[in-house]
C-alpha cells in the first residue's frame, strides 16, 4: 500500500482539471505536492488549496513544451522539495483536427507537449529514483489511444506513443524499486473539451458518460498502490478497450457504420 505521508509528488498540469484535483487530493492525504503549469494565477489558487492540508507544497511556473529547459526545472524542483518520490505527467493539450485538415506543425506541436515533454521529465527524474531504488512515474494517457480516434488522430498518436514508452519502462524497471504506470481517462469534465485556438470545436459530451476530475484523480492515486501497468479511470472505459482489442476490425467497422449513419 502506497503511503502518501510526506511523499513528494510532482503533478504537471496542476492549474486545472485532473491535475488540480489530483494535487488537492494528494495534499489532503498528506503528500507534499509540487505543482507545475504556465498559468501563475490559477496555479497559485490550487497551491493555496493544497497548503490548507499540506503547508510545504510548492508551485513551479513553467512551459513544459520548452524541452531544453526541463532538466533545469527538475533540478530546481528537487532542490526545493528535497527529492521527487512520484512524478505524475498529467499536463497535456488537445488537437482536434482531422487527418485531412491538420498540418505537420499540428502533429509536431502536440507530440512535443504530450509525448516528448513527459519523456524528458521522466529521463530527468529517473537517475535519482534509480539511485534510491524507489519512486513512481505515472503517465496520463487517453481513451483516444484505445478506440476510434475520429478527428483527433494526431492527439491519439501522442498518447499511444506515451503508453508504449511507459510499457518499455515498466518492463525495464521490473526488477528495481521504481514503478511505471499508465492511467487512462475517458471523457472528463475539464477545460480540455472547451473551444481552443488551433482546434476544431469540441465534441458535445454526454454527462452520463463523463467522469469528474476527482474520479480520475482517485484512479491516479490508487495506481500507486498497484503493481499493474495500466489503470482505466472507469470500468466502462476498460470494457471499451477490451472490446476494441478483442476484434479491432469488427470494432472499427461498427464505429465506421455509426459515423456514416451520422453523415460524418
Ligand atoms: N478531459 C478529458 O476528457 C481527457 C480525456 C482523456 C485524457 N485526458 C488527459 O488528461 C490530462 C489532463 O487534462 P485535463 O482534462 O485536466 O485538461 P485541462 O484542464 O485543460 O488541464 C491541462 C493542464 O495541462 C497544462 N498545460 C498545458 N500545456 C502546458 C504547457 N505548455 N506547459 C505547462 N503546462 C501545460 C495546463 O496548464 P496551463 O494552461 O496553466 O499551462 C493544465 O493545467 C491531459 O494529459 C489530457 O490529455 C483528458
Amino acid at each position: 500500500m502506497w503511503n502518501p505521508h510526506e511523499q513528494r509528488v510532482v503533478v504537471t498540469g496542476a492549474s486545472s482539471g485532473i491535475g488540480a484535483a489530483t494535487a488537492i487530493e494528494l495534499a489532503r492525504q498528506g503528500a507534499v505536492v509540487g505543482l507545475v503549469a504556465r498559468r501563475k494565477h490559477q496555479l497559485a489558487e490550487v497551491l493555496a488549496a493544497c497548503r490548507e492540508t499540506s503547508p510545504h507544497s510548492q508551485m513551479f511556473v513553467a512551459d513544459l513544451a520548452e524541452l531544453d529547459a526541463l532538466p533545469a526545472l527538475v533540478e530546481r524542483m528537487t532542490a526545493t522539495l528535497g527529492q521527487i518520490d512520484v512524478l505524475v505527467n498529467n499536463a497535456g493539450i488537445p488537437k482536434r483536427r482531422t487527418v485531412t485538415t491538420m498540418t505537420l506543425d499540428d502533429a509536431e506541436s502536440v507530440m512535443r507537449m504530450n509525448y516528448l515533454s513527459p519523456v524528458a521529465l521522466t529521463m530527468a527524474v529517473l537517475p535519482a529514483m534509480r539511485a534510491r531504488d524507489a519512486g513512481h512515474v505515472v503517465n496520463i494517457s487517453s481513451m483516444g489511444a484505445h478506440m476510434v480516434a475520429f478527428g483527433v488522430g494526431a492527439y491519439s498518436a501522442t498518447k499511444a506513443a506515451l503508453e508504449f514508452f511507459t510499457e518499455a519502462m515498466y518492463v525495464e524497471l521490473a526488477s528495481t524499486g521504481v514503478r511505471a504506470h499508465v492511467v487512462v481517462p475517458g471523457t472528463t469534465a475539464s477545460e480540455f473539451s472547451t473551444p481552443k485556438d488551433g482546434n476544431d470545436p469540441p465534441f458535445p459530451s454526454d454527462p452520463a458518460t463523463t467522469a469528474s476530475p476527482e474520479q480520475v484523480a482517485a484512479a491516479i492515486i490508487a495506481c500507486l498502490s498497484d503493481d499493474r501497468f495500466i489503470t482505466y479511470a472507469t470500468e466502462r472505459d476498460q470494457a471499451t478497450s477490451v472490446a476494441r482489442n478483442a476484434d479491432p476490425n469488427a470494432f472499427l467497422a461498427s464505429m465506421a457504420d455509426r459515423l456514416k449513419s451520422l453523415n460524418r
